[in-house]
């Protein structure tokens, strides 16, 4: 039998108790050793619950309890985390964890000290909530140069634009809907702004290109900008609006890498994909598309992929997985506004004739497109591709000849 320890109690972690313990029988079957759970470690009381037995608040328990030799830490967050993460792999305890903040932030660090005290740190639902993902790009696609990888990666965000595209709902009532159904992070922050999502297209840029590509080298911009005006000119474009990470291997050798909301056309892939789901598309050299889909977030679904994580580690308890990436630094990535892409543009102006004028000068390839029920002195493009450093620079020159402008979004080419 291998004991485990779960390091925190809240949505993710009770989901992994609850999987543990439910599946237990096909569980051993599989790791071919029962696995039981010693300790559940929370800072908070859980007087009524069937495993009351099992909770501690000191994490010393875990650490100097040698029979202990797998722990799940989903407590989410840097701090303690990153610490008791540490502690764990340098005294000889694999590590398996959902926590994206730490793995897309410390994991070079992390793995480097698995690999020299001959661990396991696992992170499978890190990205994708129950999507496999991150064993898919480290072992099956394994043969691949990876060309792209792009995807929704956060279902509070995709969530909240699915409920504003189909039913019209406000951006205030879906978010409070995503956290009734738990999906969302503690902070409502971490998906609205891209947080979530930039870590999670970090660590699959990390693990696809061998080097860690830190979360602030990504350029990131969430969804609280989108209206449903927005929406609607999507919609007459053809398209939906979606939040997409996404990491380009240039030919210099750079990574185009970002997340932000984009046009996405509604023959692509991931523009059918509702909801908590998350899609994420991997275009690797040999396989051409390989297409990821499922519930991104939620108890049950990234529970199943931290136990996961636990059957590998009790399977490998004497052996290592190869999962690895070396440091990184900003080299690696091709600045933002040096970048280029097809834009969406809507102005404000009480000269429309003037203004299309300006606009065919700044920009290139325009066509202008129109919603239902746009007030008269609203103006809709599209633009051909543009470095982003000019596309700044002709808004500027929009705004100093008094047109507003209301929205820029990059349209995507997936
Ligand atoms: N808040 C995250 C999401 C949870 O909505 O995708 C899963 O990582």
């Amino acid at each position: 039998m291998v004991q485990v320890a779960v390091m925190g109690h809240g949505v993710v972690g009770s989901g992994v108790v609850e999987v543990l313990m439910d599946h237990c029988e096909s569980i051993a079957r599989r790791a071919k050793e029962e696995i039981n759970i010693k300790y559940i470690l929370d800072i908070r009381d859980f007087p009524d619950s069937p495993y009351a037995d099992k909770f501690t608040k000191s994490f010393d328990d875990i650490l100097n309890d040698d029979e202990v030799r797998v722990v799940a830490e989903v407590m989410g967050g840097v701090n303690p985390a990153f610490e008791f993460t540490k502690k764990c792999l340098l005294a000889g305890k694999s590590v398996v964890t959902s926590n994206k903040e730490l793995v897309a932030t410390k994991g070079a660090e992390l793995l480097e000290i698995a690999k020299n005290n001959n661990v396991n740190y696992l992170f499978e639902a890190s990205v994708g909530g129950g999507i496999p993902i991150i064993r898919p790009i480290s072992q099956c696609l394994a043969a691949n140069e990876f060309v792209e990888i792009a995807g929704i990666l956060n279902g509070t965000t995709n969530f909240i634009l699915t409920k504003m595209i189909k039913d019209h709902m406000s951006f205030e009532d879906a978010l409070r809907m995503a956290q009734e159904l738990g999906y969302a992070e503690r902070k409502p922050e971490a998906d609205v702004e891209g947080f979530d999502a930039c870590r999670k297209i970090a660590i699959l840029a990390s693990l696809s290109y061998g080097k860690h590509i830190y979360p602030d080298l990504v350029h990131t911009q969430g969804i609280t900008k989108i209206t449903l005006d927005d929406v609607a000119y999507a919609s007459s474009w053809g398209g939906v609006i979606k939040l997409i990470g996404q990491v380009k291997r240039l030919d210099d050798g750079r990574l185009d890498i970002s997340v932000e909301p984009m046009f996405i056309d509604n023959s692509s892939q991931l523009a059918g994909v509702d909801d908590v789901f998350n899609g994420i598309l991997v275009r690797g050299d040999a396989t051409g598309d390989v297409v990821f889909y499922g519930k991104g977030a939620g108890k049950l679904p990234t529970a199943s992929a931290v136990v996961a994580d636990i059957i590998d580690c009790v399977k490998h308890l004497k052996a290592r997985k190869y999962l690895f990436w070396a440091n990184g630094d900003s080299s690696l990535v091709k600045p933002y506004e040096e970048t280029s892409y097809p834009v969406f543009v809507c102005v404000e102006t009480d000269d429309k004739k003037e203004a299309e004028k300006k606009i065919v000068s700044l920009f290139p390839d325009t066509r202008i497109i129109a919603r239902a029920d746009a007030p008269e002195n609203e103006l809709a493009f599209v633009a051909g591709n543009m470095i982003v450093a000019d596309q700044e620079k002709a808004v500027e020159e929009l705004e100093n000849s008094g047109i507003k402008v209301r929205s820029r979004i990059r349209i995507s080419d997936l």
